[in-house]
C-alpha cells in the first residue's frame, strides 16, 4: 500500500513502527521524484533511542524523515467533500496551499488527524462520553503559523472540540511504559477540563485512577499548590492533574510557560516513575518540572501500578470533558520511556523548525493569529483604544508611555470567528482563553465556554467603516448592531435605536475603528 493513498479506515498494522519506517525508507529510496529525506525528525529520534513512536500526529509537518503521506483531512462546508492535506515532500511541511485552494470561498474543518506511523492510530472528532456530547472538529484555517519557512496551520480548539481513537495499535496498556510530547501554546489556554494529548480510556468514561496517562497543558489547578499564573504541564492520570507524586507542584520555579509555542513532555514507566518537562518550542532546552515516583497511598491509590487503556485523546479529558481550549501543532507517543538525551534531541529538532506567528501582513489587516489593537476614530477620541478593565470592555487613552498592563489590556489576538469562520473573534492578549463578548448589548472580556451563544456573542463581522475609512464590526447574532464606544464603554449599537448608546449622533464615527499594530505584540 502506498503511504500516499491510505484508505480512511485501514486495518491496524502489526509491524513495529521502527521496522515500518525502515521499510518505507527502503521503498522510497531510488524512486524518481522523491526528494531527499530530511534529517532525523522526532519519530526517527525516538526510534534511534530505542523508544519508537506508536502514534505521530501533526497538522504542520512530517514527524518521520521519510513520511510522505497525508497529515490531515479537511471537509468543506459548501458540499461536504473531503480531501487530504499531504506533506509537500518526504519529511516536509504541510501543503497548506492545497487546503487554501480546496477551501476557497467556503469554510473547512479538520475531520481526521492522521497517524504517521504505520499503525493508523488516526484521530477523529471524539464521541460523547461520561461528560460532554459529541465533539466538534476544529476549523482548518484558524491558526496560520510559519514552520520551516512555510505557512502551515495549527489546530485551534475553542471549546467542545476534541479528537479520539479508541481502537489503537501499539499504545501502552496496563502498566506498560510510554513517553509522549506535544507542541502546544501558552497564548491560548484556559482552566477547563482538559486540554490533553495522550493515553486515555477506550470507552469515553472515567474508569478510575491510573486509567489515563496524558499530557495536560492549561491552568486547571487540580491539587495545590500551583505556582504563578500557569499554564502548567501536568500529567492527567485520571481523577487528577498531577504536577508531582503529591499532586501539587514541588517546584516553586515552575510558574508556567506563556511562550507562543511550548514543548511539553510526559513519560511514565507504568509502575513507579513519571516525569514532566516543558520548554520554549522556538529555542533552548527543556526544563524538568518533576521526575520521581508515581502517586502512592495514603495520598492516592490506583496509580502505582498504572491501568492504562490505550486510547488516544486530543483536546479533551478521558471522560470527554470538553470545556478546555488550546492549540496543538504536533505530538507523538512512544513505546517505552524515552531517555532524557532522546527528549533533548527531539526538542532541538522542534526548535530547528522555527515555529512563528503568521506571515506578516499589511497594517489594518485582520489576519487570524495576528495581534492587533483597535483605535477609536471619532474626532477628539482618536487616542483611545478598546481595552478590558475589570472584565468590562471600555476605551481608554493608551500611548507609548502607558503601563505594560494597559498595553496588554488594549491588545487582542485575532481569531477566526468562533461562530462563523468568515468573521472574527478577539482573544485577550493578556487573558488567553477570554474573548470580547456582548451580553445585554454591553461588551465584556469573558472566558469562552464553548456554548453556541457564547460563540455567537463573541463573533463580529468586519465591513468597511461607516464613516468612510477604517472598519466597522457587526455583531453576528444582532447584525444591525455594531461595536461602538459610548461614554468610554463598549456596546453593540444600532443606528438610532431605543437605548441611549444607540443614538444616531456620532453613530458612524463611533462604530468605525482603526485596526492598528498591537500595543503588546
Ligand atoms: O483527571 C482529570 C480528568 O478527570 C480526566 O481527564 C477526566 O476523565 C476526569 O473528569
Amino acid at each position: 500500500m502506498s503511504v500516499r493513498s491510505r484508505p480512511r479506515y485501514a486495518r491496524k498494522a502489526l509491524l513495529p513502527a521502527g521496522a515500518a519506517a525502515a521499510l518505507i525508507a527502503g521503498i522510497l529510496v531510488g524512486l524518481p521524484g522523491v526528494s531527499q529525506a530530511a534529517g532525523p525528525l522526532p519519530c526517527d529520534i525516538y526510534g534511534s533511542g530505542g523508544t519508537p513512536c506508536v502514534a505521530a500526529h501533526s497538522t504542520t509537518r512530517a514527524l518521520f524523515a521519510n513520511y510522505n503521506g497525508p497529515l490531515y483531512q479537511v471537509r468543506r462546508a459548501s458540499n461536504n467533500q473531503t480531501t487530504n492535506i499531504n506533506v509537500l515532500e518526504a519529511g516536509g511541511y504541510a501543503n497548506a496551499a492545497a487546503q487554501d485552494s480546496f477551501c476557497a470561498n467556503t469554510t473547512c474543518v479538520i475531520t481526521i488527524i492522521y497517524d504517521q506511523t504505520t499503525r493508523h492510530n488516526d484521530l477523529t472528532p471524539a464521541p460523547p462520553g461520561g461528560v460532554g456530547g459529541q465533539d466538534n472538529p476544529v476549523p482548518a484555517d484558524a491558526l496560520p503559523v510559519t514552520a520551516g519557512g512555510h505557512t502551515v496551520y495549527g489546530a485551534e480548539f475553542s471549546g467542545v472540540m476534541g479528537y479520539r481513537d479508541n481502537y489503537t495499535s501499539g499504545v501502552a496498556t496496563g502498566s506498560q511504559p510510554e513517553g509522549m510530547y506535544a507542541v502546544m501554546s501558552g497564548t491560548h489556554f484556559n482552566s477547563g477540563c482538559c486540554f490533553d494529548y495522550g493515553n486515555a480510556e477506550t470507552n469515553n468514561l472515567d474508569t478510575g485512577n491510573g486509567h489515563m496517562d496524558a499530557i495536560y497543558f492549561g491552568t486547571l489547578c487540580w491539587f495545590s499548590p500551583c505556582n504563578g499564573g500557569g499554564p502548567w504541564v501536568m500529567a492527567d492520570l485520571e481523577n487528577g492533574l498531577f504536577q508531582s507524586n503529591t499532586g501539587g507542584s514541588q517546584n516553586t520555579g515552575n510558574t508556567g510557560n506563556r511562550n507562543p509555542f511550548v514543548t511539553t513532555t510526559l513519560k511514565n514507566n507504568g509502575t513507579n516513575f513519571f516525569a514532566l518537562k516543558d520548554g520554549n518550542a522556538q529555542s533552548g532546552g527543556l526544563a524538568t518540572r518533576f521526575s520521581g515516583a508515581l502517586p502512592v497511598p495514603p495520598f492516592r491509590s490506583g496509580y502505582s501500578p498504572m491501568h492504562k487503556e490505550g486510547a488516544i485523546i486530543l483536546g479533551i479529558g478521558g471522560d470527554n470533558s470538553n470545556s478546555a481550549i488550546g492549540n496543538f501543532f504536533e505530538g507523538a507517543m512512544t513505546a517505552g520511556v524515552p531517555s532524557d538525551a532522546t527528549e533533548n534531541t527531539v526538542q532541538a529538532n522542534i526548535a530547528s523548525v522555527s515555529y512563528g506567528g503568521p506571515s506578516p501582513v499589511a497594517a489594518g489587516t485582520l489576519n487570524p493569529g495576528s495581534t492587533i489593537s483597535l483605535r477609536a476614530t471619532t474626532s477628539g477620541f482618536t487616542d483611545r483604544y478598546i481595552r478590558h478593565q475589570n472584565g468590562n470592555a471600555v476605551t481608554s487613552v493608551i500611548s507609548s508611555g502607558s503601563s505594560a498592563l494597559d498595553k496588554g489590556d488594549g491588545s487582542w489576538i485575532v481569531r477566526r470567528g468562533l461562530a462563523n469562520n468568515s468573521c472574527v473573534s478577539f482573544e485577550s492578549r493578556n487573558f488567553p482563553g477570554e474573548f470580547l463578548r456582548h451580553q445585554n448589548f454591553q461588551l465584556f472580556r469573558q472566558p469562552m465556554n464553548g456554548t453556541a451563544l457564547a460563540r455567537q456573542d463573541a463573533t463580529f463581522c468586519p465591513q468597511a467603516g461607516h464613516s468612510g475609512s477604517g472598519t466597522s464590526f457587526a455583531s453576528l447574532n444582532f447584525p444591525t448592531r455594531f461595536l461602538r464606544h459610548f461614554n468610554s464603554t463598549l456596546f453593540i449599537a444600532s443606528n438610532g435605536g431605543s437605548n441611549n448608546f444607540d443614538t444616531a449622533t456620532n453613530w458612524a464615527a463611533d462604530t468605525t475603528w482603526a485596526v492598528t499594530s498591537p500595543w503588546t505584540p
